[in-house]
C-alpha cells in the first residue's frame, strides 16, 4: 500500500491557492488521491510520501532521454549564464532551428512557439491565412491544445455526443467557447477513406486544413490503417488544403523525423513540442517555405514574448544532438516491442480480449475483443478492467496513465530490466484483478 499522509497534507494546502490544487483539470484526482510529486531520475520518479514508480506518463510525453538528464540540464545551466530573454533572435535559436531543418524530411522553415498550444492556434491560422478559407477539419479523439478552436470531439468525449457516423456533430470539450466557433470546426471519424472525402468535397472552397495527429496520441496510440495518410494527403492536394500533422506527442519520439518519417508521409505543415526539450517548454511549427512565408509583411501575425528563449532553445540544442548521435529512438522501438509483446502474452495467457494498440514508442492497449480503428470503437472497452489493471500497477510502482485514451509513453532510460520488472508487475496485476473479477 503506498503511503500518502505527506502527500495529502501538501495538497489541503494546494487547494487553498491553485483551483482544485493543480494547475491543469487533468491532474485532478478528487481530494484522497491527486498525486503530489517531489522528484524524478531516467524512468523513475518520486511522490512527496517517498513513493517510488517507474514512470510511464513522462509528463504526458515530454520525457524522451529520462527524468533530469545531465546532458540537458548542464546545457541549459550553461546557456541561462548568458541570459535568456532579449526580444530578439540569438545564435542558440538559429543552430536548434537549423537541426530541425535537417532532420525534418520535408520541412524547410519554422518557428519557436512555447508550448504545443500555441504551435497549433498559430499552424492553423497560417494555413487559414494562406488559403483564405475559414473552416477545418478534425478527428474525433484528437486533441490540439487548449485554443477555442481545438475543443471539439476530443478524447474523454462521449461518443453519444458525436452524432451519427455518416454526419458527425462537433462535441464542445469545454464551456467558454464561444458557439460560434462551432461553425468553423468540421469533426470527423479517424481512417474513414470515404467521409472525409465526402466532406472535403461538400465544403468545395471552404476548407483551409486537415488536422491531424498522424497516430492518436490521445487515444491509445493507435495508428492510421494503410492508405490512410496518403488518401488525405492526395485530397489535400486535389483540393487545395493545408495538410497539418499535429507532431507535438509523435515528434522527436516515432523516429528522429517524427511521424513524417514513420509514416513516409509529408504534410505541408506539422507542430512540435514536448520531446523536443526532454521536459523543457520548448515548441515549434513549420513547413513548407511557400505557406509559413504569409508570416510578417502586415499579413498573418505570430509573437510570443518567450518563443524561441534560451531555456527552450538550449534544450532543444541538446536533445536534437544526442538524437542525431544516437540510435535512441530506434533502441526505443525495440524496448517499447518488448512492452508491448509481453502485455500482449500476458493478456492472452489469461484470455482477456484485448487490442493491442500505438507504435512502439508510444504503445497502448483496450479491453475488446473487437477491432479498434478510430475514437468510436472506444464504447466497446471496458474502461473499468484497465483502469482496475491499472490502479493495482499504480499501487505497486509501475505508473501509466490509468486511462486507457492515454498511451504508455517509453524514455532512454527504460531499459530491458525495467521493461521486465513492469511486466512481473503487470502480470500480478493481471492475476490480482481478474481474481476479483471472477
Ligand atoms: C497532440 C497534441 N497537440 C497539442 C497538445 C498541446 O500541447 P501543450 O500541452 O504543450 O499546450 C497536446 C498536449 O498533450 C497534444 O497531445
Amino acid at each position: 500500500m503506498l503511503r500518502r499522509e505527506k502527500s495529502k497534507e501538501l495538497f489541503k494546502r494546494a487547494g487553498k491557492v491553485l483551483v482544485q490544487g493543480v494547475s491543469s483539470n487533468l491532474r485532478y484526482w478528487g481530494p484522497e488521491d491527486t498525486p503530489i510529486i517531489s522528484r524524478g531520475k531516467g524512468c523513475k520518479i518520486w511522490d512527496a510520501d517517498g513513493n517510488e514508480f517507474i514512470d510511464y506518463r513522462l509528463g504526458w510525453g515530454p520525457i524522451i532521454l529520462g527524468h533530469a538528464d545531465d546532458r540537458i540540464d548542464n546545457a541549459v545551466i550553461e546557456s541561462i549564464k548568458n541570459g535568456i530573454t532579449f526580444a530578439a533572435t540569438t545564435e542558440l535559436e538559429i543552430r536548434a532551428a537549423e537541426k530541425i531543418v535537417a532532420m525534418i524530411p520535408g520541412l524547410d522553415i519554422l518557428r519557436f512557439t512555447n508550448t504545443g498550444t500555441e504551435a497549433t492556434m498559430h499552424a492553423l491560422r497560417v494555413a487559414r491565412g494562406y488559403t483564405g478559407r475559414e473552416r477545418y477539419i478534425k478527428f474525433e479523439g484528437q486533441y490540439h491544445g487548449m485554443h477555442d478552436y481545438a475543443m471539439f470531439s476530443n478524447a474523454g468525449a462521449d461518443v453519444g455526443s458525436l452524432g451519427a457516423r455518416r454526419h458527425p456533430i462537433p462535441a464542445q470539450s469545454s464551456s467558454g467557447v464561444p458557439q460560434g466557433i462551432r461553425d468553423y470546426v468540421i469533426t470527423l471519424p479517424f481512417n474513414d477513406f470515404e467521409i472525409v472525402e465526402r466532406t472535403i468535397d461538400d465544403h468545395y472552397g471552404e476548407i483551409a486544413a486537415v488536422f491531424i495527429e498522424p497516430c492518436l496520441g490521445n487515444f491509445a496510440g493507435l495508428e492510421p490503417v494503410d492508405g490512410f495518410l496518403e488518401h488525405l494527403r492526395k485530397l489535400c492536394d486535389e483540393y487545395g488544403v493545408v495538410m497539418i500533422f499535429d507532431e507535438v506527442k509523435t515528434g522527436f519520439r516515432l523516429a528522429n523525423g517524427g511521424a513524417r518519417e514513420a509514416y513516409g508521409v509529408i504534410p505541408d505543415l506539422s507542430t512540435y513540442a514536448k520531446s523536443l526539450g526532454n521536459g523543457f517548454p520548448v515548441a515549434a511549427f513549420g513547413g513548407k517555405q511557400e505557406i509559413m512565408e504569409v508570416l510578417g509583411m502586415g499579413s498573418v501575425s505570430q509573437g510570443g514574448t518567450y518563443s524561441g528563449n534560451g531555456v527552450a532553445v538550449a534544450a532543444a540544442n541538446a536533445v536534437l544532438d544526442i538524437l542525431a548521435a544516437e540510435p535512441v529512438l530506434k533502441d526505443l522501438a525495440q524496448r517499447g516491442k518488448r512492452l508491448q509483446n509481453g502485455i500482449d502474452q500476458i493478456l492472452t495467457d489469461h484470455d482477456i480480449p484485448h487490442q493491442i494498440t500505438g507504435h512502439p514508442n508510444m504503445p497502448g492497449f483496450l479491453i475488446t475483443e473487437r477491432e479498434v480503428k478510430d475514437y468510436r470503437h472506444v464504447i466497446h472497452h471496458d474502461d473499468e478492467f484497465y483502469d482496475a489493471i491499472m490502479w493495482h500497477l499504480y499501487d505497486n510502482g509501475v505508473w501509466p496513465e490509468i486511462d486507457a485514451r492515454e498511451p504508455w509513453f517509453l524514455c532512454e532510460a527504460h531499459d530491458d530490466s525495467i521493461i521486465d520488472e513492469t511486466l512481473n508487475r503487470f502480470e500480478d496485476a493481471v492475476k490480482a484483478v481478474k481474481q476479483k473479477h471472477e
